[in-house]
């Protein structure tokens, strides 16, 4: 189900509960979903969200028996590891060489915008680094849930996985944080869930 509007993208994504099993997912089509998430936005245009994408079958059932247990590891697809960099400051330069490349940074000012991120986030410290991580990723997870929507697939985001034995299965390097899971696959809609409550607008938004 290709070419939703907005209004109908937001009303359909739903957290799927379970998934229909053996259903595969191309490489290529996953492919075409992170080109899409690629636009996500990001502070300083970071990029701080890597993914770690799990469609090989023996080892989507390892990965269920040591970090995470729920059922629909099992039935969906994929499980995407959703992780934000610590230490994406460190980008800086080669996020926005293209940019001087092109003319339009000069040097000064490409010197400058380097200097000020670098500046920003070493002042900060540790926890702000952290909170970057998992601000940037979980905005790219959310592009991610929206595009796989949009090219037909279903999505659910998952912290009910042990993060420490993510980082130990995939080996994961001291930099990256892991954020969340995302189990995606085709909704068994046999076992769709109700839309949970929504508080009305006027009790979680304030307008001044
Ligand atoms: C950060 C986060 C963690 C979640 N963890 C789980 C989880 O571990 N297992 C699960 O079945 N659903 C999980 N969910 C899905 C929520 O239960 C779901 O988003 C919520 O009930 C609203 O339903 P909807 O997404 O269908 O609108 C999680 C959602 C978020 C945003």
């Amino acid at each position: 189900m290709e070419g939703y509007n907005f209004t109908q993208l937001a009303n359909e994504r739903k957290s799927a509960n379970n998934f229909m099993e053996n259903v595969e997912i191309k490489k290529e089509e996953l492919e075409e979903i992170f080109k899409l998430v690629t636009l996500a936005p990001s502070c300083f245009n970071l990029q701080h969200a890597r993914y770690i994408v799990l469609k090989d079958k023996e080892m989507k059932e390892l990965f269920r028996e040591k970090v995470c247990p729920q059922y629909k590891v099992h039935t969906a697809s994929a499980a995407v590891l959703v992780l934000g960099d610590k230490m994406a400051y460190k980008d800086a330069e080669r996020m926005y060489e293209p940019m001087k490349l092109l003319g339009i940074l000069d040097n000064t000012a490409f010197a400058e915008t380097v200097r000020s991120i670098t500046a920003l986030y070493e002042s900060r410290g540790e926890e702000f680094m952290r909170d970057e991580a998992i601000r940037n990723a979980s905005l790219s997870a959310m592009f991610f849930m929206l595009a796989a929507k949009e090219k037909g697939w279903d999505t659910c985001p998952m912290i009910g996985y042990d993060p420490k034995a993510a980082i130990k299965f995939f080996n994961i390097e001291d930099n990256l944080e892991p954020v969340m899971l995302i189990t995606l696959g085709k909704e068994d809609v046999n076992n769709r869930r109700l839309r949970g409550y929504r508080k009305p607008v006027s009790e979680y938004v304030k307008i001044i």
